[in-house]
C-alpha cells in the first residue's frame, strides 16, 4: 500500500476488494495484492505487464527498496519483509544484484570503478574489488574498455557496465528492471542472446521485468503476467499461449507467431528405444521389430548421438555380414531443443523421426512429423 494508514485498505483487500474498489472507498493506491508465487533457483523468471501494473513495485519489494506493508518474501528461508537492517544488508550483499533500465552509472568514473562500485561500498579492498570487477568486465565482453569513462560509451555498452556491476559481487539472484528496454532493437536482441548464453554458464536466478512480449517469451523459463497489481497468470510460454487465464492475458498474447515460440523441446517425445553403438545388427533389428518402428537411433553409452539405422539397411547388412557401425548413417539432420517449430517443418517433411540433441550432441528426444503439425493445429483453434 502506498499509504501511511493502510489498515482499512488492507482489510478491504483481504475481503476480496480489487485495487479499483479500494481506491474508490479509501482514496488509497494499492501497489500489489493477492501476490503469491515461487521463483525457482536457476530460472529466468520474467514479470510482464502493462505500465503501472506493479512490476517495478514487486521487484523493489524483493530487495526491499520498497517496504511491503504486509506479507512475507522468503529468500532461502529468510524473510526479507521482516529482516533487520543488518540482516537486510547481509542478504543484499550476498544474494542480490540489480540492473536498472537507465543504467544508473556514475558518468565521470571509469568502467572499472563503476563495476567495482558495489564491492567498494561493501568495503572490499582495492585489489580484490578490481580483480572481481575485471572478471565481470570480461564476462560481459567489455575487456579493453575498463579505463573508459562510461559517458563515452554507447547505450548497449553502458548497460553491459550495469550488468557487470551487478555480476561483480557474484549474487545468487539478479533483479533486472526493464534492463534492455532503453536499447535499440538490434542491440537489445543481442543483449538478450548474451544474457541467455551467460545464464547457461552462470546458472543464476534472474528476475527480469519486461513489458515486451517477444522479449518475455524469448527469455523466460516462466512468465508472470501482472495486471493492476495482481497476478493474472504464471506459466511457461507454451502454457500461457495455449491456455491464457483471462481476457487480459489473451489480449497480450494475441498475434504471436506461435511457430516461433513452440520449440523442438516442446513437441519431442522420448527417444525409445535406441540401440547402443556396441550392439550388433541383430539387436537393432529385434528392437525395431518389437517396437514396430522402421528406423532406430544409435547412441554411445553416454547418450551421444552417433547415427541412425533403417530396418531395410539392417536386413541387407545382416545378409552381407556387416557390423552395425558399417550400416549406420552418421550424417543426419539434428534439431536443437530450442529450434522453433517453423524451422522444423521443412526438415520433418523429409526426415521423420528427427533427433533432438543438446549442444554436446547428447540425444534428448525425437520428433515425428505428426506431433509438429499437431502442435501447430491445436494453436489455430
Ligand atoms: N512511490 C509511489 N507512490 C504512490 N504510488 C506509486 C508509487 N510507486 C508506484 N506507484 C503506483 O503503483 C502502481 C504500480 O507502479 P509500478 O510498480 O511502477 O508499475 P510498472 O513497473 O508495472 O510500470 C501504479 O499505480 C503506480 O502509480
Ligand atoms: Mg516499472
Amino acid at each position: 500500500m502506498f499509504s501511511k494508514k493502510p489498515q482499512k485498505a488492507l482489510s478491504l483487500l483481504k475481503n476480496g476488494a480489487s485495487k479499483h474498489e479500494v481506491l474508490e472507498k479509501t482514496g488509497q493506491n494499492v501497489g500489489l495484492y493477492n501476490i503469491n508465487f515461487d521463483i525457482y533457483e536457476g530460472e529466468i523468471f520474467v514479470i510482464m505487464g502493462l505500465s503501472g501494473s506493479g512490476k517495478s513495485t514487486l521487484l523493489r519489494c524483493i530487495n526491499r527498496l520498497i517496504n511491503p506493508t504486509d506479507g512475507h518474501i522468503l529468500i532461502d528461508g529468510d524473510d526479507i519483509a521482516t529482516a533487520s537492517s543488518e540482516e537486510l544488508r547481509e542478504i543484499r550483499r550476498q544474494k542480490l544484484g540489480m540492473v536498472f533500465q537507465n543504467f544508473a552509472l556514475i558518468p565521470h568514473r571509469s568502467v572499472l570503478d563503476n563495476v567495482a562500485y558495489g564491492l567498494e561500498i561493501q568495503g572490499v579492498s582495492k585489489e580484490e574489488r578490481y580483480e572481481n570487477a575485471m572478471e565481470a568486465i570480461e564476462t560481459v565482453g567489455l575487456k579493453g574498455y575498463e579505463s573508459s569513462k562510461t559517458s563515452q560509451l554507447s547505450g548497449g555498452m553502458q548497460q553491459r557496465v550495469g550488468l557487470a556491476r551487478a555480476l561483480a559481487t557474484d549474487p545468487d539472484i539478479l533483479l533486472m528492471d526493464e534492463a534492455f528496454s532503453a536499447l535499440d532493437p538490434l542491440i537489445r536482441s543481442e543483449m538478450q542472446d548474451e544474457l541467455l548464453a551467460l545464464e547457461d554458464k552462470m546458472q543464476k536466478t534472474i528476475v527480469f521485468i519486461s513489458h515486451d512480449l517477444d522479449e518475455s517469451l524469448k527469455l523466460g523459463d516462466r512468465i508472470m503476467i501482472m495486471n493492476d497489481g495482481y497476478i493474472a497468470q504464471i506459466g511457461t510460454a507454451e502454457e500461457i499461449l495455449t491456455n491464457p487465464a483471462d481476457d487480459y492475458v489473451s489480449k497480450f498474447v494475441a498475434g504471436v507467431d506461435r511457430s516461433k515460440i513452440f520449440t523442438a523441446e516442446a513437441v519431442m517425445k522420448r527417444a525409445e528405444p535406441v540401440v547402443s553403438i556396441n550392439s550388433g545388427l541383430k539387436v537393432a533389428l529385434q528392437l525395431m521389430r518389437e517396437h514396430g518402428i522402421s528406423s532406430i537411433f544409435v547412441v554411445a553409452r553416454d547418450k551421444t548421438l552417433k547415427g541412425i539405422i533403417t530396418v531395410d539397411a539392417a536386413v541387407e547388412g545382416l545378409k552381407q555380414n556387416k557390423t552395425l557401425q558399417e550400416v549406420m548413417v552418421e550424417d543426419i539432420p539434428v534439431a536443437h531443443p530450442d529450434t522453433p517449430l517453423n524451422e522444423l517443418i521443412p526438415i520433418i517433411e523429409n526426415t521423420s523421426p528427427l533427433p533432438v540433441a543438446s549442444e554436446d550432441n547428447k540425444l534428448r528426444g525425437i520428433i515425428v512429423r505428426g506431433s509438429v503439425l499437431g502442435a501447430l493445429a491445436i494453436e489455430e483453434v
